[in-house]
C-alpha cells in the first residue's frame, strides 16, 4: 500500500442466524378465558392469531438462539469479540444479561453489552456490533434481540395483554472485505411522545415513589402509537435507501418489526413496495418486541425468502418512541453450516396454565404491595402514580 491509497474498507457480514421460541401457546381463545376480548376483535385489528409463552427464564431462550447462530455460522464461541444482547425487560439489570450469555456459551473472550431502545433494541445493537467492526475494535459478534414481557404483563389489561408474546432470535456477524451485511441504517426517537408508551413499575423512578420493583402497569396509547410508528417508519426507511442511493423498488424483502398487521401494511403501502416483497409472522408469534426482527429474518431464509446477494429493509419503532430502518446486502450463504444440540428444558405445562400461574402470583404480590404502596403515598404526601 503507498501512503495515498486509503485501507480497505472493512464491512460487517451477517454469517449465522437462530431463533428461540418457546413450545407453549397461547391462543386468541385462551386470552378470551380471562378477558372481555375474542378471536374477530383480536385478527381483525392486529392480525395476531396466536403467541408463544415461555416457561424458562428468558436467559435461557438467548442461550438457545445463540447457540443457533453460532452452528449456522461455523463460529466457536470462543471465537467472539463481542456480545450485544438487545432487548427491554431483561431477566437482570445488574449484572445485565449479555454477561449471563458470555457465561452460558463460554464466550470468554468477548466484551459483552446490553442495548434497549424497546423494540428497536435488535437493530441498534446491529447498528454498535457493526460499528465496532468497521472500526476494527471487534471481529465477530453476536447480536441478540430478546425479549419475554410475560412475567411483567399487565394480563387482565385487554389493551396490551392480546399484543405480545415471548421469544428471541440472534445473529453472527464476522469483518469482511466483501460489502455484505447493512449498507446503511437511520436511526431516530420521538422523545416527546416517549409517555404514550409508558410500562410503569420497573426503574429508580419508581421506587422513589414508593413503588416497589415489578408492580407493573402497561399504559398504551395505541392509536397515537399506530400513527407514529407508521410515520417514524416509513420515513427511516425512505432516508436510509437514499444513503445509498436506492430506492424502494433495490428492495428484495421488507423484515419489519411484527407490532401489528394493520401498521406493517400501512408502512409498506407508504413506501410503495407491493405485500409481496414484505414478511410477515406476526399471526404466529404476536408482538416480541426486541425478538420480532430477528426472528422473522430467520423465518424469512427458512422460507427460502431471502436470496443470495439479496437487499432487505428492516423498518422498527419501540417504546421512546424509537424508530430506525437498516437496509442490509446478504451474503452468498443463505443455508446453516451447522446444528447446535442446545434446547429447552421441556414444557410440561399448556400456554393458559402458565399464563394462569403468572395472573395468580401477580394478584398475590399487588394484594400484598398495595398497602406498602398506600404507606409510602401517605409518607410522601405525593401520589403514587
Ligand atoms: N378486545 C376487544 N376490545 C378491545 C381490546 C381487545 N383486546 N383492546 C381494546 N379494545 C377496545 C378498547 O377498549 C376500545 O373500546 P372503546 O372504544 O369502547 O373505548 C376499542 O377497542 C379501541 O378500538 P380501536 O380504537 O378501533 O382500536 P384500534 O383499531 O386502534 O386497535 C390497537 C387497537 C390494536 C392497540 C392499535 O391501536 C395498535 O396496534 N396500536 C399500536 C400497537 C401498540 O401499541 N403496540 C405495542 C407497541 S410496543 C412496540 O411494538 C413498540
Amino acid at each position: 500500500m503507498t501512503h495515498s491509497e486509503a485501507p480497505a474498507a472493512i464491512h460487517a457480514a451477517i454469517i449465522g442466524w437462530g431463533k428461540c421460541l418457546p413450545p407453549a401457546v397461547i391462543t386468541n381463545g385462551d386470552l378470551a378465558t380471562f378477558l372481555e376480548t375474542d378471536d374477530a376483535w383480536i385478527v381483525s385489528r392486529t392480525g395476531m392469531q396466536e403467541r408463544r409463552i415461555s416457561h424458562v427464564p428468558l436467559g435461557d431462550l438467548i442461550h438457545v438462539a445463540a447457540a443457533r447462530a453460532l452452528a449456522c455460522a461455523g463460529v466457536e464461541a470462543a471465537a467472539l469479540d463481542l456480545i450485544v444482547v438487545g432487548s427491554t425487560l431483561g431477566d437482570e439489570i445488574c449484572p445485565n444479561v449479555s454477561s449471563g450469555t458470555q457465561k452460558r456459551l463460554g464466550a470468554t473472550k468477548a466484551a459483552v453489552m446490553d442495548v434497549n431502545t424497546a423494540c428497536t433494541s435488535f437493530l441498534y445493537g446491529l447498528s454498535t456490533a457493526t460499528a465496532l467492526i468497521r472500526t476494527g475494535v471487534v471481529r465477530t459478534a453476536l447480536v441478540v434481540g430478546a425479549e419475554a414481557p410475560s412475567p411483567y404483563m399487565d394480563w387482565d389489561n385487554r389493551n396490551v395483554a392480546v399484543l405480545f408474546g415471548d421469544g428471541c432470535g440472534a445473529v453472527v456477524l464476522q469483518a469482511s472485505p466483501r460489502e455484505e451485511g447493512l449498507l446503511a441504517e437511520r436511526l431516530g426517537c420521538y422523545g416527546d411522545a416517549r409517555s404514550i408508551l409508558d410500562i410503569r413499575g420497573v426503574g429508580a423512578r419508581y421506587a422513589n415513589q414508593g413503588i416497589p420493583g415489578g408492580y407493573t402497569s402497561w399504559n398504551f396509547d395505541g392509536q397515537e402509537i399506530f400513527r407514529k410508528a407508521v410515520v417514524g417508519m416509513a420515513q427511516a426507511s425512505q432516508e436510509a435507501l437514499a444513503k445509498r442511493g436506492l430506492t424502494i423498488g433495490d428492495v428484495d424483502l421488507v423484515v419489519p418489526h411484527q407490532a401489528n398487521r394493520r401498521i406493517i401494511d400501512a408502512v409498506g403501502k407508504r413506501v410503495g413496495v407491493d405485500p409481496s416483497r414484505v414478511f410477515v409472522n406476526v399471526h404466529r408469534y404476536g408482538n416480541m418486541s426486541a425478538a420480532t426482527v430477528p426472528v422473522a429474518l430467520v423465518e424469512a431464509l427458512e422460507e427460502g425468502r431471502v436470496k443470495p446477494g439479496a437487499t432487505l429493509l428492516l423498518p422498527a419503532f419501540g417504546g421512546g418512541l424509537t424508530w430506525c430502518a437498516h437496509v442490509v446486502r446478504w451474503g452468498r450463504r443463505v443455508t446453516p453450516l451447522g446444528t447446535s444440540d442446545v434446547e429447552l428444558a421441556p414444557c410440561d405445562r399448556t400456554g393458559l396454565e402458565i399464563v394462569n400461574d403468572l395472573r395468580a402470583r401477580r394478584s398475590i404480590y399487588h394484594r400484598a404491595a398495595a398497602p406498602f404502596i398506600e404507606a409510602a403515598h401517605q409518607l410522601l404526601g405525593e401520589p403514587a402514580s
